[in-house]
């Protein structure tokens, strides 16, 4: 039964001030897609989901359900009102006049497809063919919030093409070495182009007057030119992590915890030039513990990293994953209160707790938290 609170208002700033209304995903018809240029790139040779295409076993969509909605009553017992999109038929096919692919994706990672600023709802371009759809599942809430909030923002990004001439077709894994893969990354050869631009909302991280776009597979430079332009009061740093074979959103990498301090995937740190703002302006960044497991669940997109992928409810309160018992001892140490959430059975459908969720309101305005600013970056 979800709690609705009375009144619908949009608003978050950044990725911590006290969480009040939020989107949890579902993972409900979710899809393993066929080969794409986007995700041929993405998927390693080793890896259980090579050559794997198809629905998503039932029993792994039932458990990851249930977990999915323990997550929603454990913040709706905390007063927080928790909507949920409407899933789709994900395994059928689609087409553009340029392109048709055999499925979606899925709705289990709102995270990837919502941006919310401010007052603002952006609809992500996304990157991959598959997932071109996928704002679908979004938009019967979208609509409610846009007809309840009269100063609510709603946008979608231009949509993009996806033509061939937006991926390097030579960037596909079993062509390239681990070695090189890590050098061409590092070196921000990603597999996508500058054909138009390209961005996936779980590649920004909000920090009130700052925002932090990681430059990857899923983001391109002129998707983040596009949001320079879009927020034209807030300013936009573009920002790597070398170390990432796969460098594919940030908050598995690079998280705010609160106004001052960050963690970063010791594996993927920060340049020492990109560090220099949050440095010059006080902020302390602190290597994320040690993942807890060894290996991701089986038929899952992502790294062991998803330890780190945390939901903020305020400065105070942190949501880890149950199991990462290192990452929990560290938000304690850090002196949170911390609620660990059972939920590795749904990282296959597309992520951690924080990807999992968007941001509809938290409490708070938008706040300088870098007053001091470097040229160039
Ligand atoms: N891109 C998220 C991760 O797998 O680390």
């Amino acid at each position: 039964m979800e709690k609705k609170s009375k009144k619908t208002m949009v608003n978050s700033w950044n990725e911590w001030d006290s969480l009040k209304h939020v989107i949890i995903g579902r993972a409900d018809y979710c899809c393993i897609p066929w080969p794409e240029p986007a995700l041929d790139a993405k998927v390693p040779q080793d890896s259980d989901m090579k050559g794997m295409h198809g629905p998503r076993p039932q029993a792994t969509v039932e458990k990851a359900n249930e977990q999915l909605d323990n997550f929603a009553q454990v913040l709706e017992k905390r007063g927080i009102r928790v909507d949920r999109p409407k899933p789709l038929q994900w395994c059928q096919a689609i087409a553009t006049p340029d392109w048709k692919v055999n499925s979606m994706f899925g709705c289990m990672p709102p995270r990837d497809v919502l941006l919310t600023v401010g007052k603002e709802i952006i609809e992500a371009t996304m990157s991959y063919r598959c997932r071109w759809f996928e704002y679908l599942a979004y938009r019967p809430l979208l609509q409610s919030y846009f007809a309840e909030d009269p100063d609510m923002k709603w946008e979608a990004a231009p949509k993009p093409r996806l033509t061939d001439a937006d991926y390097k077709l030579d960037y596909l894994s079993d062509k390239i070495t681990a070695e090189e893969r890590l050098k061409w990354t590092a070196e921000k050869n990603f597999v996508t182009t500058e054909e138009e631009p390209l961005f996936d909302a779980a590649d920004v991280c909000r920090m009130g007057q700052d925002l932090f776009v990681q430059h990857g597979f899923t983001t391109n430079l002129k998707g983040i030119n596009w949001l320079q332009r879009h927020f034209p009061e807030h300013r936009i740093h573009a920002v790597n992590f070398p170390g990432d074979p796969y460098p594919i959103h940030i908050d598995a990498t690079f998280v705010p915890l609160r106004p001052g301090l960050c963690i970063n995937n010791p594996k993927r740190r920060l340049p020492k030039d990109q560090r220099k703002i949050f440095e010059i302006n006080g902020w302390e960044i602190v290597d994320a513990a040690q993942p807890a497991h060894k290996n991701p669940p089986p038929l899952c997109y992502s790294s062991v990293w998803l330890s780190m992928n945390c939901l903020v409810l305020d400065t105070k309160t942190v949501c880890v994953e149950a199991s990462e018992v290192h990452q929990l001892e560290q938000m304690d140490k850090l002196g949170f209160e911390v609620i660990p959430v059972p939920f590795r059975d749904a990282y296959p459908f597309g992520g951690g707790l924080h990807c999992a969720t968007a941001d509809v309101y938290r409490e708070g305005s938008c706040e300088d938290h870098f007053p001091k600013q470097l040229d160039g970056i």
